[in-house]
């Protein structure tokens, strides 16, 4: 393949990527490919200059930082919309509508109102120029090289474009990727956002536009601005955006009459919870400019277009009262147990109160009557409280001191938002959980054994630990309640298979508090086997990557116990997996496949002989000297000043020690 083709096939490939991930939120590949497939693109960019192609996937990361945003006045003040809640002023609107025209011949575009914040983007000639946030309304604040780094975004748009566009729309998150940071969060021991819309908007504020990268965000284009008056009306514009390359929703409608309208809101407020991204209302517009332009606008927002609001329902009903949940790490929630009502057509009957500080900002009291309220969540909660209705002699809520499982003095660490119960050896829904958590798919994966089986085993005594799995016979099983001999031997089966699961599953497997699976697989890289994990002290622990002192002190403080290191040597005996698998020539991966790497310097988490057995072990090649067949150069501390010269003439991509380890996934 030639050059050319090879480079337009790679931008297609990790643009196919940017769309899995950013918009459909279901990557194909890990991270890791997706760095080095975007690494590869870099090296051959810099190799082929005269292919330079500004859209590239690989010009749509930033790096600059910003110390202050300058601010602009927007050539159209950027409007609200009027709200409406109910049927019956989404008609009163309609017949403002119909007033103001003088006729009844008028169509409508209805669109999603997305949840997100609004942007300005000004084009000239087809490129991107500024992007501006909405500010208040007149001045904004120019946010240009942050907003670039939405890799849905196009900076060059195609096609007969306007020379003077302004294109408006919503930038948002979607809810994996808000998920997503919010797993790394908790991982890290950060507290956790609130909502997708709050990191969006926090994130395009950020002053390093490399941060604002890492945090995936989308845009939604819902208004065009041209001054050529080229088109008739708006869903002909929003066609001619989508062609332009802007990244335009698909899910509008064109309505004719109030019916229709009702009815795509209808469909819309079912359906919003199956979208990746939170909606919070459907907008309405007149669709015709020449209309538009009749009916103009009020001081605050224009009076062709309205927006519905979907409502988050609420009903209330009393506190029977509160009873508290243990987790697998000991965590404590308080659950709401509510006379039973009806909400969004299912009865609720419980909502969580997350924990104590939740009881103490309502103020609840014994049989108090709540509100419950059901907004984009599954599970119901409690907005607040009908004082009216409260009994002047209620007694607050007291929390629990002991666990209502163990009754063991419950502890409440600083900085941690729930109480947990510290028995985790002598607690059943501690102990079932473990080792329900061990047997589960990302851990040890012995899928043949279910959640029920683990706790009728565990009331039977017949497992109490992790360990007891590899003793359990199939007699014992086959004495259970509605278990024959062939599901007894296929757990038992499935337990066998459990002994080849690596290192790093089992270790995510031992439920260690704050030690998820990534967690697990750094410290299974790191350690190699679970005697060195066992033996190492707090300073070491946290030069690991991503370990922070929260993990470091529960690593410690779990080997330190001494039944966790009976069992994990009654584990070692059962022949399950504690060391990492060590063939040194064994193919690992073959993501450096073909690459020839020079590592020059000194490192700090490996040494030179380990970098090198990761290049082999990945299938790549450790070059002796930069020429013009090096892929990349390794480069560490204190490297020579002529090698560097030598790369950067040759314009080889120099990669440090931990972009390297990322690309080997250590
Ligand atoms: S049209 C003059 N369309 O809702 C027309 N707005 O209060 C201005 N929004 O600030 C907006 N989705 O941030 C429009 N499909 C959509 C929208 C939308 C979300 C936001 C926008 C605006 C607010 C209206």
């Amino acid at each position: 393949m030639d050059v050319k083709n090879k480079l337009s096939q790679l931008r297609k490939n990790l643009e196919q990527h940017n769309y899995n991930y950013y918009v459909k939120a279901e990557p194909t590949i890990s991270d890791t490919e997706y760095d080095f497939l975007m690494k590869e693109l870099e090296a051959m960019e810099a190799d082929y200059p005269e292919y330079y192609d500004a859209d590239s996937p690989s010009q749509k990361v930033g790096g600059v930082i910003n110390k202050s945003f300058e601010s602009f006045q927007h050539l159209n003040p950027m409007l609200s919309l009027g709200n409406t809640y109910n049927e019956d002023e989404l008609k009163e609107f309609d017949k403002r509508v119909e007033k103001g025209l003088g006729t009844n011949q008028y169509e409508y575009v209805c669109e999603l109102k997305f949840d997100g914040l609004s942007i300005s983007l000004h084009y000239e000639n087809g490129i991107l120029e500024k992007a501006v946030t909405r500010g208040d309304g007149v001045k904004g604040d120019i946010v240009t090289d942050n907003v670039k780094t939405i890799k849905t975004l196009k900076t060059h748009l195609k096609g007969d474009v306007p020379n003077k566009l302004e294109a408006r729309g919503e930038i948002f998150m979607h809810r994996a990727a808000f998920n997503r940071l919010n797993e790394q969060r908790v991982a890290k021991g950060d507290k956790e956002y609130a909502n997708p819309r709050n990191v969006a908007s926090g994130t395009l504020k950020q002053q390093d536009s490399a941060d604002v990268a890492k945090r995936p965000l989308d845009i939604f284009i819902y208004h065009i601005i041209e001054k050529e008056n080229r088109f008739e009306n708006h869903w002909q514009s929003l066609a001619a955006a989508r062609n332009w390359g802007l990244k335009v929703s698909t899910d509008a409608k064109i309505c004719s009459t109030m019916n229709d309208v009702l009815d795509f809101i209808q469909v819309w407020d079912n359906k919003r919870h199956e979208l990746g991204y939170d909606i919070d209302g459907v907008v309405i517009k007149v669709n015709d400019f020449h209309q538009r332009e009749e009916l103009g606008f009020t001081a605050k927002s224009p009076r062709w277009a309205i927006s519905f609001k979907f409502k988050t329902l609420a009903a209330s009903t009393e506190l029977v009262e509160v009873t508290y949940q243990v987790g697998r790490t000991g965590s404590i929630t308080p659950v709401a147990n509510l006379e039973p009502v009806q909400l969004l057509g299912t009865t609720v009957k419980r909502a969580s109160l997350h924990n104590f500080d939740e009881i103490e900002r309502l103020g609840l009291h014994k049989n108090d009557v709540v509100f419950v309220e059901k907004g984009g969540e599954i599970i119901p909660k409690i907005t607040g409280i009908n004082f009216e209705k409260r009994n002047p002699n209620s007694i607050p809520i007291q929390y629990i001191t002991h666990c209502p499982e163990c009754n063991t003095l419950l502890v409440r660490e600083e900085g941690e938002a729930n109480h947990y119960c510290p028995n985790e050896l002598g607690c059943p829904p501690q102990i079932i959980g473990k080792i329900q958590h061990f047997t589960h798919r990302k851990a040890c994966d012995i899928q043949s054994l279910g959640d029920e089986t683990i706790a009728t085993l565990y009331r039977e005594g017949i497992l109490t630990n992790i360990a007891d799995l590899y003793d359990l016979k199939a007699e014992q099983i086959m004495g259970l309640e509605r278990m024959g001999e062939k599901s007894a031997e296929n757990i038992i089966e499935g337990i066998f298979q459990s002994k080849v699961v690596p290192f790093d599953k089992v270790l995510f497997g031992l439920g260690i508090r704050y030690v998820g699976a990534t967690v697990a697989q750094k410290l299974a890289a790191a350690y190699k086997n679970i005697d060195a994990l066992a033996n190492a002290n707090i300073e070491s622990l946290e030069k690991v990557d991503e370990i922070g002192t929260r993990i470091a002190q529960s690593v410690v403080e779990y080997f330190s116990d001494p039944l966790n290191q009976v069992m994990i040597q009654r584990l070692k005996t059962a022949g399950v997996q504690l060391e990492m698998d060590v063939d040194a020539n064994q193919l690992v991966s073959t993501i450096l496949e073909g690459k020839t790497i020079v590592i020059s310097g000194v490192f700090s988490q490996y040494s030179r002989d380990e970098l090198v057995q990761m290049i082999t072990s990945n299938g790549g090649k450790k070059g002796s000297s930069i020429s013009s067949k090096t892929d990349f150069l390794l480069a560490g501390d204190k490297m020579g000043p002529s090698k560097l010269e030598k790369a950067e003439k040759l314009e080889i991509p120099i990669i440090s020690e931990e972009t390297f380890l990322e690309m080997v996934q250590v």
